[in-house]
């Protein structure tokens, strides 16, 4: 099966089709609730009351969410009302508004901060409502999705105390899309901001817009970029009085749901599009070119949230043409936009990208850390550095890279994949919070034990001013927005994981579940397995132990042993007929493991402490190598492959247990990429298990069929 293999087509063009539907409603589809669930909300759901000290523009989008949602789930929309009375109603708004006195003290209001909010059920006599209230219209907002998510799960809401603040400031999600209206590795159909060159400007393209929108901030997203960090010549023009007039209106689009925009920037734009001979970062023409930029992108976007920069990485431009560090090109930009609040992240992902395979020395994995710790303490405080989980590339096993938590004087951007370039590219079902949430708990040591990544990236581990997350989207103008309807999980759960890293799989999980297909415990139970499952169930049929990289090259779909082997992009798994994986240890290797701190540095250095999941990350080991599982690698490799295919059929049978459960077309879309996924799961299982009993001569155990 090659990677052409059809799967029914869900793109439709923008303004087509109408958009609606449970597929395209995602998270918000607000289905009716049953009857018992309805009497026992409706009482408090009949009048939205509205209350506020001052301006409050995010208050307006608030009320008009929860007037539909309730509408939808309730069958009857909410009156408004001007003042809450004795009987039940919801009051929106801000602390500070007469209505809302004495729902919160001072201490409690202040913990807050400016996105928290408090909802809290007011049962008093003459005082009979649920206060839905933050400090600001934005905690507000945040709080009147809450509040929905409370009746799409089937809370109780006679009694609520719940007092809620996000964890990281930033809440990011970075698109990788081009102005022709691709994207690059999306795939879930073409860009719902650009085509042909142009931006999206139609009503329906617009309402399009907004919707999206709507679904970031139901889960607590608050910054978006809204272009590919690979940045062409027309993308290079964004910044221009030509083209920010667009920018601007996208921008009016994401303001309304409190979320700001940035632009992925050229580093070379002074000499491409300035006029100037040079893009050098001390000399002052280009200061002062950027300046302007800055100044410009500020009179068309006011609230502009700045620059997002991928520079001296994969061949795009930077500060090292002019023999100058990153430091210096990040901190030149940060000046720029520092008048107006601005704030310039620059991306880690840089490395030697021109390597030979011969030179066992060069090590991918330590090029982040190599580069950016020597300049801890360098970068100006509205500078963020943006680090991709893993050392290497948003594999599907990779350990955490040691640059989180690894800097104590510099703010930090924990960047993650929701598309799956390398996991399966939304054909198959790879639900990656589990993922995530073992990169988020990771424990660095950096301050000793408790130093989880989750804390370096918000900030909170060195009490840095900025700090949070981002992560490469996964949608486009498919129906659907993901493709794979099921990837919208992953989706949803990474928003969820920025505003509360503490959150379990098995809660988004749930949320997500009930959210997207009711409360029947037969459909919400299979669908939760199948979805917690799939991570492992793909890990174990693609490459094993930690090694990555076993796709075909370019477009990193399907299984490609020796694709990146012999290749320059440093990505080597060094397999021969004795042994496979890359020694990255301090004694005999490239030292990778001594970029950690005290306690994963010594876990990961010796094959025996290191994670069997890791162990061809870290070691060079022959297949007889025994893993703490009892098995041998080789064995390894060859039972993971066949139990995995086997999983992934149990997939297909778990859907189709569900079948006249739930509506047909999200049925049929999924088990169409499941069935697919379980004939492409064979062919990996043959390649690889093929490869590694070549090479080896060592048989199966079991002696199961290898080709
Ligand atoms: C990966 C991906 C590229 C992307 C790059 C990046 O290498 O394949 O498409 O540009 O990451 O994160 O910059």
């Amino acid at each position: 099966m090659n990677n052409n293999t059809k799967i029914k087509n869900e793109t439709t063009s923008l303004g087509g089709v109408p958009a609606v539907g449970d597929a395209y409603r995602a998270w918000l589809r607000y289905a009716p609730l049953l009857p018992d669930q309805a009497k026992e909300y409706a009482p408090w759901c009949g009048k939205i009351v509205v209350a506020s000290s001052g301006t409050a523009p995010l208050l307006a989008p608030a009320v008009e969410e929860l007037a539909a949602g309730l509408g939808s789930m309730l069958g009857r929309e909410p009156r408004r009302g001007q003042a809450a009375d004795g009987e039940g109603c919801l009051v929106v708004g801000t602390l500070d508004s007469a209505e809302l006195q004495g729902v919160a003290d001072d201490a409690e209001a202040k913990a807050l901060g400016d996105e928290g909010y408090v909802l809290r059920t007011v049962d008093e006599p003459g005082r009979r409502f649920i206060a839905i209230a933050g400090r600001t219209d934005r905690g507000a907002l945040y709080g009147a999705f809450h509040f929905l998510r409370l009746l799409q799960t089937g809370r109780p809401i006679a009694d609520l105390r719940i007092a809620e603040k996000p964890s990281g400031k930033i809440r990011m999600i970075d698109h990788w899309d081009n102005m022709d209206g691709s994207i690059e590795r999306g795939y879930a159909g073409e860009s719902v901001f650009f085509r042909e060159g142009r931006f999206l400007e139609d009503p329906e393209d617009r309402k399009r817009l907004r919707d999206y929108a709507r679904l970031m901030a139901a889960v607590g997203l608050n910054a978006v970029a809204i272009n590919n960090v690979n940045v062409h010549e027309i993308e290079t023009k964004l910044i221009t009085p030509e083209l920010l007039p667009s920018v601007a209106k996208a921008a009016d689009v994401f303001r309304e749901y409190g979320i700001r925009l940035y632009l992925s920037i050229n580093f070379a734009s002074p000499i491409e599009i300035g006029g100037l001979s040079t893009a050098d970062p001390l000399d002052p023409e280009v200061k002062r070119w950027w300046a302007e930029r800055a100044a410009d992108a500020y009179r068309h976007v006011p609230d502009f949230g700045g620059f997002l920069v991928k520079a001296d990485s994969e061949f795009r431009p930077g500060p090292f043409t002019y023999g100058r560090d990153h430091a210096d090109g990040a901190n030149m930009l940060a000046e720029a936009l520092e008048p107006y609040g601005g704030i310039a992240i620059w991306r880690c992902f840089v490395y030697d990208c021109l390597q030979d395979w011969r030179d066992r020395t060069t090590d991918r994995a330590r090029a982040a850390y190599d580069h950016f710790r020597p300049l801890d303490g360098k970068f100006r405080d509205n500078v963020i550095l943006q680090i991709k989980n893993g050392p290497m590339d948003f594999q599907v096993r990779e350990p955490v890279s040691p640059l989180i938590g690894g800097m104590r004087h510099t703010n930090q951007l924990l960047e993650l994949q929701i598309t799956q370039e390398y996991t399966g590219q939304q054909r198959h079902l790879c639900y990656l919070v589990p993922q995530w949430k073992e990169i988020l708990d990771f424990d660095t040591h950096a301050l000793g034990e408790g130093s989880t990544a989750a804390k370096a990236a918000t900030g909170e581990l060195f009490g840095r001013p900025l700090g949070g997350f981002a992560a490469v989207a996964n949608i486009g103008s498919d129906l659907n927005w993901t493709g794979h309807l099921l990837a919208q999980a992953n989706y949803y759960g990474y928003g969820r994981l920025t505003w509360s890293p503490e959150l379990t799989s098995e809660q988004i999980t749930d949320e997500w579940a009930r959210i997207s297909f009711g409360h029947d415990p037969v459909v919400i139970g299979t669908i939760k397995r199948m979805l917690l499952e799939s991570w492992s169930i793909y890990e174990s049929y693609t490459s094993p132990l930690g090694i990555g990289w076993m796709v075909n090259p370019g477009h990193h779909y399907g299984p490609n042993v020796d694709g990146y082997e012999y290749s320059k992009w440093g990505t080597y798994h060094f397999a021969d007929s004795k042994g496979i994986g890359v020694d990255r240890t301090v004694a005999t290797g490239t030292g990778f493991a001594g970029q950690y701190h005290d306690v994963p540095a010594a876990r990961y250095e010796l094959p025996e402490s290191c994670p069997d999941e890791l162990l061809l990350f870290f070691h060079h080991v022959p297949y007889r190598h025994r893993l703490k599982s009892g098995k041998t690698v080789i064995q390894h490799i060859y039972d993971s492959h066949f139990e995995g295919t086997e999983k992934a059929e149990e997939l297909v049978k778990a859907w189709r247990s569900l079948e006249g459960k739930i509506d047909e077309e999200r049925y049929e879309s999924v088990l169409d990429r499941l069935q697919l996924q379980a004939a492409h799961a064979a062919e990996w299982r043959d390649v690889i298990n093929t490869y590694f009993y070549r090479k080896t001569g060592i048989p199966d155990e079991h002696d199961r069929k290898i080709y």
